[in-house]
C-alpha cells in the first residue's frame, strides 16, 4: 500500500496551512474543524510530528476562557462558506476568545484520546510527554466545561443542542426532532452545494433548522443555561458521550504518566465511573442490541441504529455480552457480504440513502474507531473486514469525504462522495496502515 501511503501524506502536507492547522478538505471547509483536527494529527503523528503538535496547540489556542472548545475557527475571513463567522457571532459570549472568531458551538471531544494516540505512535516518548504536560490541562478544563455545563441530570451523560455538534450532522435520527420544530423559512445562499452535488448534502429545510437554532443560542448570548432550556434540539448522543469516556480515559492515564496530579486523577476518575454507569443503563436499547440517542427535550429515546450505536465500543464501554450482542446488531443489518462495513445509518432502514451524508455512506472515521473497537474486544476477523473494506472504498475511489456502501454501486461511476483529498481520510488511512 506504498502509493496509497504517499498520496494521503501528500493529502495531509497540502491541506496544512501556515498558521498551523490543516483544512478538512480543500474549497468545501476552508477552516479549522475540531474533529477534523484531531484526527488529522493522528496522522501527522507518523511522519510529520511537529505538524501533529501544531494542529492539537492551535485548536486548543482558540479555547474559551469557561473551558469550551469550538467546532469551527475561523483563520480567514474567505466567504465561500456558510454560515461563516459573521453568522456564527462567537464574540456575544462574554469567555469568546479574544483572539478568534469561531462558532458557538463545540464537536465530539477527541482530543483527550488523540494525545494519547501521539504518545503511543511517537518515537521520543519523553518530548511528547512534555508537549502533552504543556497541554493537558486545557483539555482538562474542556472536560469540566462539558460536566459542569451540559450535564442538566448530574447524571455524567452531557448533552449537545445542535446537530453540527453531533459530527452526524443529517443523521436520519434528527429528522424525529425536526418533525416537532416550526422553524422559519429563511433566505441565505449556501455555499456547500456550489463545491459539492446537492443532493449529497443536507437540504434546504434542514438548514432553516440549523439555522433557527443558531439564531435561538445567539438571542441568549451563547449562555449554556438558557440554551439548555430552550433549545429544540437537546440530546445525549452515544458517539459524543463515548468519545468524552475514551477521552476522560486517556486523560487519566497521561496523568499519572506525568505524575504529581491526584486530584485532577480523582475527578476524573468520579467523572468516568458516573458516565460509565449511566451510559450503560440509559443508552442501551436491549431490543435493537445497540446504544441509541436519547431526546432530552421530548424525554424519549430515539430508537435508531446507526454507526454511532457501535462506537462505544471503541470506549470500552459495554460488557463482553453486550458487545458480542452489538456485534451481532452490526452484522445483521449492516454487514450483508454485498455491503461495505460500516454504513452509518441502518440499511434495512426506510430512511436509509447511500449517497447523502450522514444518511447512510461508510465514513472513515467511524470506520477507524470501530476497527480498533472490534480488534479490543476479540472480533479479530470483523475487524479485519472493516479494515479490508476501508483500503478497498479509497483505493477504487479515491480519498473521498463518504462512500457508498453497496459494493454495486462502485464500479462504471465513482461511488465516492462529498469532498476529494478529504484530510481524515488521508490522515486515518496512513493510521490503519502503520
Ligand atoms: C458542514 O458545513 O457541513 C459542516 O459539517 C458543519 O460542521
Amino acid at each position: 500500500h506504498e502509493n496509497l501511503i504517499k498520496k494521503a501524506k501528500q493529502i495531509l502536507t497540502e491541506n496544512y496551512q501556515p498558521s498551523g492547522f490543516t483544512l478538512p478538505c480543500k474549497n468545501l471547509y476552508p477552516f479549522q474543524w475540531l474533529w477534523d483536527s484531531g484526527f488529522i494529527a493522528i496522522g501527522f503523528a507518523h511522519f510529520d510530528m511537529p505538524k501533529a503538535k501544531q494542529e492539537i496547540s492551535t485548536l486548543l489556542d482558540a479555547q474559551w476562557e469557561n473551558g469550551f472548545i469550538p467546532h469551527i475557527i475561523f483563520h480567514t475571513d474567505t466567504d465561500t462558506y456558510f454560515p461563516g463567522a459573521d453568522f456564527h457571532r462567537s464574540d456575544l459570549h462574554p469567555l469568546s476568545s479574544k483572539k478568534y472568531k469561531s462558532t458557538g458551538m463545540t464537536q465530539p471531544p477527541v482530543t483527550g484520546f488523540v494525545l494519547e494516540e501521539m504518545y503511543n505512535i511517537s518515537t521520543d516518548k519523553e518530548d511528547l510527554l512534555t508537549y502533552i504536560e504543556s497541554e493537558i490541562d486545557k483539555v482538562f478544563d474542556n472536560h469540566r466545561y462539558f460536566y459542569e455545563q451540559r450535564d442538566i441530570n448530574n447524571e455524567g451523560l452531557v448533552y449537545i443542542y445542535h446537530n453540527w455538534e453531533s459530527g452526524t450532522d443529517n443523521s436520519p435520527i434528527w429528522d424525529d426532532i425536526w418533525a416537532t420544530v416550526d422553524s422559519p423559512r429563511y433566505d441565505f445562499k449556501r455555499r456547500d452545494t456550489s463545491h459539492v452535488d446537492a443532493s449529497q448534502r443536507p437540504s434546504k429545510r434542514e438548514y432553516d433548522h440549523y439555522l433557527h437554532i443558531i439564531e435561538i443560542a445567539k438571542e441568549h448570548n451563547y449562555s449554556d443555561e438558557k440554551i439548555a432550556e430552550l433549545s429544540p434540539f437537546l440530546v445525549q448522543d452515544p458517539l459524543f458521550n463515548a468519545m468524552l469516556i475514551k477521552s476522560n480515559e486517556s486523560l487519566i492515564k497521561l496523568y499519572k504518566r506525568i505524575g504529581n496530579n491526584e486530584d485532577k486523577v480523582r475527578q476524573l476518575e468520579q467523572w468516568q465511573q458516573l458516565s460509565m454507569t449511566s451510559f450503560n443503563s440509559k443508552l442501551y436499547d436491549e431490543e435493537l442490541g445497540c446504544y441509541i440517542h436519547y431526546d432530552l427535550r421530548n424525554n424519549k429515546p430515539l430508537r435508531y441504529i446507526s454507526s454511532s450505536s457501535f462506537a462505544p465500543l471503541f470506549a470500552n464501554i459495554p460488557d463482553k455480552e453486550r458487545a458480542a450482542e452489538m456485534v451481532n446488531t452490526m452484522m445483521t443489518k449492516f454487514g450483508n457480504p454485498d455491503q461495505y462495513l460500516c454504513a452509518s445509518f441502518d440499511p434495512t432502514s426506510k430512511r436509509y440513502n447511500p449517497k447523502q451524508y450522514w444518511r447512510g455512506p461508510v465514513w472513515i472515521n467511524l470506520n477507524w474507531m470501530l476497527y480498533r473497537g472490534l480488534a479490543q474486544y476479540g472480533y479479530k476477523n470483523i475487524a479485519e473486514r472493516v479494515k479490508q473494506d476501508t483500503i478497498a472504498l479509497i483505493e477504487i475511489n479515491g480519498f473521498y469525504e463518504y462512500f457508498d456502501a453497496r459494493k454495486e454501486a462502485h464500479g462504471e461511476v465513482r461511488a465516492g462522495y462529498g469532498g476529494n483529498d478529504f484530510s481524515w481520510s488521508a490522515a486515518l488511512l496512513i493510521d490503519m496502515l502503520s
